[in-house]
């Protein structure tokens, strides 16, 4: 695997993440809040993370052939919605954490009642983004809400269950990860294509892709949380099997864990064909997100 000799600079170029920080803080700046619900907003969106679903978004318009900056307005609100489902994943009612990207969680730095409130806030703020896409903007806008209720559906499925009756847990593990991660994941891959004027086949390609990216990034994070440190990590870790997690580790081990990742990085790489030399990005992110440690 190349994924070792990847650095996150290659992944993400410091110009494309500067372009994104940028727009982010400027939806920020015009939106109105209220100064206190500004701070709270501005310290759960900018300044942290890794920006992957903006840059997935970029990436993907790219790969049709557009520019990347075609789909900054669309990656912005993904990664709103992103930033959303982070504070309320936090809140004590949900995982109950105290750290999330290396500093304390929104209602730890301000208080429960800013971060929810923090978190609805960018949810709207998310369509606002999503209406700022032009000619595309009511595709963009309807993947967007199809991706957050997936996403808040998985949030229910991983925290209060509500399964069908007879489902095992490899099926469970796979709705949880396509609804609370995958979808999101599959979603910037789409709306960067869509934003890219994509024909059907490389569409259809780079949904698979996301697809398959998108279900790898929640086993990758799942054994992070079983081998990695907080500090590294930026977030909590060693929680998920105490709090009684369905995760990939804890039923089925570590190794298997790996196994897992594995056929999902194959399958992504060979989803990519139809997209020929234009996926040489998309190529790079596979094999960083197989890797990856934090
Ligand atoms: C963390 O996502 C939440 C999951 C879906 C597992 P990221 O690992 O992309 O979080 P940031 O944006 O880099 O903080
Ligand atoms: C959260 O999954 C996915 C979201 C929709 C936010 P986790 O609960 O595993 O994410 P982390 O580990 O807290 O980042
Ligand atoms: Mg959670
Ligand atoms: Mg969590
Ligand atoms: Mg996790």
């Amino acid at each position: 695997m190349r994924s070792a000799t990847i650095r996150e600079s290659e992944v993400f170029p410091p110009p494309l993440l500067s372009e994104i920080e940028q727009r982010l803080a400027r939806f920020v700046a015009e939106a109105g809040y209220s100064p206190n619900l500004r701070e709270a907003v501005e310290y759960a969106l900018l300044g942290g993370g890794k920006r992957l679903r903006p840059m997935l978004a970029l990436r993907c318009c790219e790969a049709v052939g557009a520019s990347p900056q075609s789909a900054l307005e669309a990656a912005c609100a993904v990664e709103m919605v992103h930033a959303f489902s982070l504070v309320h994943d936090d809140l004590p009612a949900l995982d109950n954490d105290s750290m999330r990207r290396g500093k304390p969680t929104v209602h730890v730095a301000f208080s429960e009642a800013m971060a929810i409130l923090a978190g609805d806030a960018l949810l709207a703020l998310a369509l606002h983004a999503a209406c700022s896409t032009g000619k595309e903007s009511g595709r963009i806008a309807h993947e967007l809400t199809n991706a957050t209720s997936a996403m808040i559906t998985g949030q229910v499925l991983d925290t209060l269950g509500g399964f069908p009756d007879g489902e095992g847990d490899l099926a469970r593990l796979h709705s949880i990860h396509s609804h609370k991660t995958g979808a999101l994941i599959r979603c910037s891959c789409r709306v960067g294509a869509i934003c890219g004027g994509a024909r059907p086949a490389a569409f259809a390609a780079i949904d698979r892709w996301g697809d398959f990216i998108g279900l790898m990034f929640q086993a990758v994070d799942d054994l992070l949380d079983v081998t990695q440190s907080a500090d590294h990590v930026g977030k909590a870790v060693a929680k998920d099997e105490g709090a009684g997690k369905l995760t990939y580790p804890s039923v089925y081990g570590v190794d298997a864990t790996r196994h897992e990742i594995s056929r999902l990085r194959a399958d992504a790489l060979a989803s990519l064909e139809p997209i020929g030399s234009g996926a040489e990005h998309l190529l790079t992110l596979t094999e960083y997100l197989a890797g990856r440690t934090r």
